[in-house]
């Protein structure tokens, strides 16, 4: 008899303190990101001292720390810092040794800030640590790891050693809770290795599950798009040094159409260097953007701060389902309209004008055919627009298959110069609806404006797949795009281990920009 009571009230206090845990949850929270102007070594050809590395990296932490109080100040829980933005890019596998710490695996339970020596020299780690601490706040920052091995192991480098481009989280006591190893690495990463399994790193907190990726990563189905199916991730983390390639690849254009088609937020912090033509960072979430930075001008870094959903895919209403071919597939299909072909950032698309104010017009390439019906309020005599198909394996810095449609301003009125870069648009758009016949169900759909400036609240994805405008609101289109990715069609993944005399930049770097410095 004592010990059923004792048990029945054991439950009932189970149940208190479940209903207590359950409103402590957050539907809301306020995230932090900051797009930080990385101070470069001067020296990135020759090895430097520890000490000499220590001092540029906290050079950067400096700054860091400045934004980070900003952060905290405004009520952020959490915020996150670029790709790179402790120590610069352009490094070998010898240079960059002496800025790497030896980072434990987060089950051990670890604040560096009150116990720094335990795991040997981790000043990096430390500072982060107390500086999640002393503000309350997650911190999540980029930095390198280093692992000793053996020539037993027959993938350990020759110089006996790993070296990998990591994602660390400190939680709001300092705590180390997650450490992600960047697997899709850029191909001129060439200072880094990648882990043989790509690592899923997630943790829990009041406000959402949250995943890690890096940079590259996003463009792969692991382990970015596993993190969200397999793992219900509510949040990505995701630090990146991007370099912006138009016009389906600017960093704000496809991490907030990835969030979208995702149904995820994702916090993309991205490095500040507007020579690489890096820039552009985001609070992203399914309907699209709460915060965007994007500036190809100053040198400065910039903070963005904003509240959104804990629970991206099921708050305020739960997102049904959408069907990427539906609309397309049943629609009856229009004649095929007058077609070329045109590169667009190495691919070869089929094209066809858009020659009148309004209409509907089908592009088809392989499996895939695009649908516009458009309305546009007035087209400029000296601009001219294309609806594009492409359905291929994308094959210039690294390979992975697409399927895409897009409506697209060319470059100018001659057909040649469709798919290259433009920034600005005087043609207004009334109305458009995009929709193609899709293998896939990973579509990202992409609105850029003239000016390099996203559309939220200017459109919407329908349940049957169709890119719609939204509101009336006439907008200066410079793309509207559905960029698909079917992963299925993807090579495996390989390790490109071929020395190259390249210079070694991170991420996202174009033959265009190799070009500009006549290397190839
Ligand atoms: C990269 O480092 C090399 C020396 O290793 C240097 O000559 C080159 O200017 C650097 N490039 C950039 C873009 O910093
Ligand atoms: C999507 O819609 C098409 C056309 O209505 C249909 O054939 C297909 O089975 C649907 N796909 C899914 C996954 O429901
Ligand atoms: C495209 O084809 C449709 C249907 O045949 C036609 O109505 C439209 O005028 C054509 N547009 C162009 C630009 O040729
Ligand atoms: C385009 O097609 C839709 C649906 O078939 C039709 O309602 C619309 O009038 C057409 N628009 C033009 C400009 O032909
Ligand atoms: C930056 O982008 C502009 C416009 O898209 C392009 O002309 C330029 O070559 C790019 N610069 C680099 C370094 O890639």
């Amino acid at each position: 008899m004592a010990l059923a009571s004792s048990s029945s009230l054991q439950l009932a206090f189970i149940f208190i303190l479940l209903a207590g845990l359950r409103t402590l949850a957050l539907d809301k929270y306020t995230a932090a990101v900051y797009e930080h102007a990385v101070i470069q070594p001067e020296v990135t050809g020759k090895p430097v001292s520890p000490e000499e590395a220590l001092k540029l990296m906290n050079q950067n932490m400096d700054i860091l720390e400045d934004a980070i109080q900003k952060a905290a100040k405004q009520g952020a829980h959490i915020i996150v810092t670029p790709e790179d933005a402790i120590y610069g890019f352009n490094f070998t596998r010898e240079t960059i040794y002496p800025y790497l710490e030896d980072i434990p695996d987060p089950q051990v339970n670890w604040i560096p800030c009150t116990d720094p020596e335990r795991f040997g020299s981790t000043p990096v780690q430390k500072r982060l640590s107390c500086l999640a601490r002393s503000n309350s706040i997650y911190v999540v920052a980029n930095m390198g790891d280093k692992k000793n091995c053996h020539y037993i192991d027959p993938k350990c480098p020759r110089d006996g050693r790993y070296q990998y481009n990591t994602n660390v989280v400190f939680d709001s006591e300092g705590k180390l809770v997650a450490r992600y190893h960047k697997f899709n690495l850029f191909k001129v990463e060439r200072q880094f290795d990648f882990p043989k399994e790509p690592e899923l790193a997630t943790f829990d907190t009041a406000f959402g599950k949250f995943g890690l990726f890096t940079c590259f990563d996003i463009l792969f189905h692991d382990p970015a798009v596993t993190l969200v199916t397999q793992l219900s991730v509510d949040t990505m983390l995701f630090p990146t040094a991007w370099m912006n390639v138009l016009p389906h690849l600017t960093a704000i254009e496809f991490h907030s159409a990835w969030a979208m088609g995702m149904r995820a937020n994702v916090l993309a912090a991205n490095t500040h260097n507007p020579m690489f033509n890096m820039t552009g960072s985001g609070i992203y979430t399914p309907s699209g953007s709460e915060a965007y930075h994007y500036d190809a001008e100053s040198m400065n870094g910039h903070l963005l701060v904003a509240e959104i959903y804990s629970h991206p895919s099921h708050f305020p209403t739960p997102l049904p389902p959408v069907n990427w071919s539906s609309y397309a597939t049943t629609v009856e299909g229009f004649p095929e309209n007058h077609t070329f072909s045109g590169f667009i950032f190495h691919d070869d698309f089929t094209l066809s004008t858009l020659g009148k104010k309004a209409d509907n017009l089908t592009v088809c390439q392989k499996s895939l055919c695009c649908h516009l019906n458009y309305r546009m309020m007035e087209q400029q005599e000296d601009e001219l627009y294309v609806l594009g198909a492409f359905d291929g394996l994308h094959e210039v810095e690294g390979q992975y298959y697409l399927q895409i449609c897009t409506l697209l301003k060319c470059g100018s009125t001659n057909l040649q110069s469709c798919g290259q870069a433009t920034t600005t648009a005087e043609s207004y758009f009334d109305f458009y609806s995009l929709s193609g016949t899709f293998g896939t169900n990973y579509v990202f759909p992409e609105v850029l404006l003239s000016g390099i400036r996203l559309a939220p609240g200017l459109f919407q994805v329908l349940k049957d797949g169709q890119l719609v405008s939204q509101n009336d609101i006439p907008q200066s289109v410079l793309t509207v795009t559905l960029f698909g990715r079917w992963y299925e069609k993807d090579p495996p993944h390989i390790q490109n281990k071929v020395e190259s005399t390249i210079q070694q930049l991170s991420c996202l770097i174009l033959l265009l920009f190799q070009s500009v410095l006549g290397i190839i």
